[in-house]
């Protein structure tokens, strides 16, 4: 019997299932397949056949809802007459793998491209949640170039604790420095952590996962409205099923990443995550994501594309609520409703559902102003990443969303030099030996200070360690001081709130300026011209260059971080390996 399709386009499963040339293989593919109530005959119809990436598990609680959804997704897969087959990929839980999660994300990667390419899949539903689950996925589909849908899971119901909203992660941050000034003790520490989790779903702050999975969206990866539903809600569900209906509808579209993933969504992308007051991990997962799709975003666009634009979503840590009034806001159309008529959308992208970005947002303003405010009126201007250089280091970034008003006051406000701040480097290597050093009364670390961690990025750690967000040591927070200036190669949680100067690229065990940089040495940060360095005479810099040793790094404790170390790029180019971008579309060619 064909498939309603037949006719039209030869699917790449049928070289699986119905390949005149090879029965015996043909056999022997569809003998398996039979034990779970898919028939020779239907295999061999012509219907697609759905691959749902399965990243959901007992080691992946942020995504373990996923479970649940596949039964929706796969409901509406055979709805809409295709056949669906789940798989599970490399577990990535943020937490767990403190503060290193980012070493899985090129092993996801790698293992989602060997089943896209591999196995007899048309399309796939990609099920992210947690921070690096969504751009991993997004890469390999990339690189395989088959149909491609992303089905967030959501985040977790909002987090009270007496009355109080605690948005995950950031009420960590935020504790951790009460628990220093001895205003809480342990267990409260603990309640306040665990009060603000209060369901499946993945953060419900606008960290990392919030932000990726937005970022997802305004790529036109996932359905108008997808990203921010809570996971416990009805709606979730609703989509999960509709997501697996669209998918097949993609299939005989043959809509694959490589139409959407364009240079203007990723600049959409790039415009949203100032807006929503996005983690500072969406920028090496954003260059990442482009230089899979053989896009090249070079440092300056995140100034010349986001730096402008406001915050506009209060959402925590840049803002005061948490996911679940995002949603009934408006989620994330509603925030990009807001760039679309001021102008700072690009409204042709084609997207996942098959119309244009801009087809998709009609009608889609928010009805809570106090939530999503509206561009005219934000709740601070110019609330992009900053991009800095210098002798330290050739990039880096900084999120000045989470500057407060406190900190601008100390450190950016001095009359005549507003924006400009000098300090004394207190520099550590690694975070082990921040921990170790960083209330050593020797130090005599005060207000003019400045944080700086080493052996912390790509190479480094490795993986690049979520660690730059360093607190003052606890005498200086008992006196009142929440926040030094910190800078390091690492990166740090998107649920801080910490102002830091972080994604140092290229990192001090690549050879980057950290390496000579000492402690008690003057560094001076202009964020109006967009400058940090060091102020150490350059015949200095060499004399330390060639005398002192290089930094201390800890050595691999496994095979995959040895090959990691050996394969992987700066964050700056997005931590990616570099030999795996001249893979593309590789499912053009029927593997061997
Ligand atoms: Fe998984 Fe935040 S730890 S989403
Ligand atoms: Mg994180």
């Amino acid at each position: 019997m064909s498939g309603q399709h037949e006719g039209a386009r030869r699917l790449r499963s049928r070289d699986w299932f119905d390949n005149a040339e090879r029965m015996d293989m043909t056999a022997l593919y569809l003998e398996r397949f039979m034990n779970y109530g898919v028939t020779p005959e239907e295999l061999r119809s012509g219907k697609p056949i759905i691959g749902i990436a399965q990243s959901g598990s007992d080691l992946s609680p942020c995504n373990r809802i996923h479970l649940e959804l596949a039964k929706r997704t796969r409901d509406g897969i055979r709805d809409a007459g295709g056949i669906p087959i789940e798989f599970p990929v490399h577990p990535i839980f943020e937490n767990c793998r403190r503060p290193t999660a980012a070493l899985d994300r090129n092993l996801l990667y790698l293992g989602l491209v060997e089943l896209l390419n591999g196995y007899p899949i048309d399309g796939v539903v990609l099920t992210t949640g947690c921070d690096k689950t969504t751009p991993s996925q997004i890469m390999a589909a990339s690189t395989v170039d088959i149909p491609a849908i992303v089905l967030s899971g959501g985040p977790m119901l909002d987090g009270w604790h007496n009355g109080e909203l605690v948005g995950s992660g950031t009420v960590i941050w935020r504790s951790r420095r009460k628990l220093s000034a001895g205003e809480i003790d342990e267990e409260e520490f603990l309640r306040r952590a665990t009060d603000s989790a209060p369901s499946a779903g993945h953060c419900n702050s606008m960290g990392t996962a919030s932000t990726m999975n937005a970022v997802a969206e305004a790529l036109g990866m996932s359905l108008t409205g997808c990203a921010a539903i809570p996971a416990p809600y009805r709606e979730r569900g609703q989509i999960a099923y509709r997501t697996g209906q669209r998918i097949v509808g993609m299939v005989h579209e043959d809509l694959r990443p490589s139409r959407i993933l364009t240079r203007e969504a990723f600049l959409n992308a790039i415009a949203l995550v100032s807006v929503v007051g996005g983690s500072s991990n969406a920028h090496p997962h954003i260059v990442a994501m482009a230089r899979h799709a053989g896009i090249e975003l070079e440092p300056a666009i995140w100034q010349q594309h986001g730096y402008d634009l406001p915050l506009l979503v209060n959402m925590q840590p840049a803002g005061a609520y948490l996911g679940e009034r995002f949603h009934r806001a408006g989620g994330v159309p509603a925030a990009m409703w807001e760039l679309l008529q001021a102008g700072k959308l690009a409204q042709q992208p084609l997207t996942c559902t098959g119309a244009s970005m801009a087809d998709n947002l009609q009608g889609r303003e928010s009805s809570d102003r106090e939530m999503i405010r509206p561009f005219a009126d934000p709740l601070m201007e110019k609330a992009g990443f900053l991009v800095l250089t210098g002798n330290l280091f050739d990039t880096s970034i900084l999120k000045t969303s989470v500057i407060s008003d406190e900190f601008r006051e100390r450190y950016l406000s001095r009359p005549g030099h507003e924006n400009v701040f000098e300090g004394r480097a207190i520099v550590f290597d690694g975070s082990d030996d921040y921990h170790h050093r960083i209330n050593d009364p020797s130090l005599d670390i005060d207000e003019n200070c400045i944080l700086v961690i080493r052996g912390s990025g790509v190479i480094g750690w490795p993986g690049s360690a979520e660690v730059v967000n360093m607190q003052p040591p606890d005498a200086l927070i008992r006196k009142g001081t929440q926040w030094l200036p910190t800078l390091g190669d690492g990166r740090q949680s998107g649920t801080s709130d910490s102002p830091s100067i972080l994604n140092v690229s290229p990192e001090s065990a690549a050879g980057g300026g950290l390496t000579w940089l000492r402690t008690g040495d003057t560094i001076r940060i202009d964020l109006n011209e967009g400058t940090c360095n060091a102020l150490v005479e350059e015949g200095e810099i060499a004399r330390r260059l060639s005398d002192d040793p290089e930094p201390p790094i800890p050595e691999s404790q496994t095979p995959w971080e040895e090959l990691f170390r050996e394969k992987t790029g700066q964050l700056a180019e997005g931590g990616v390996m570099d030999f795996a971008l001249k893979y593309r579309q590789t499912s053009r060619k029927l593997p061997r």
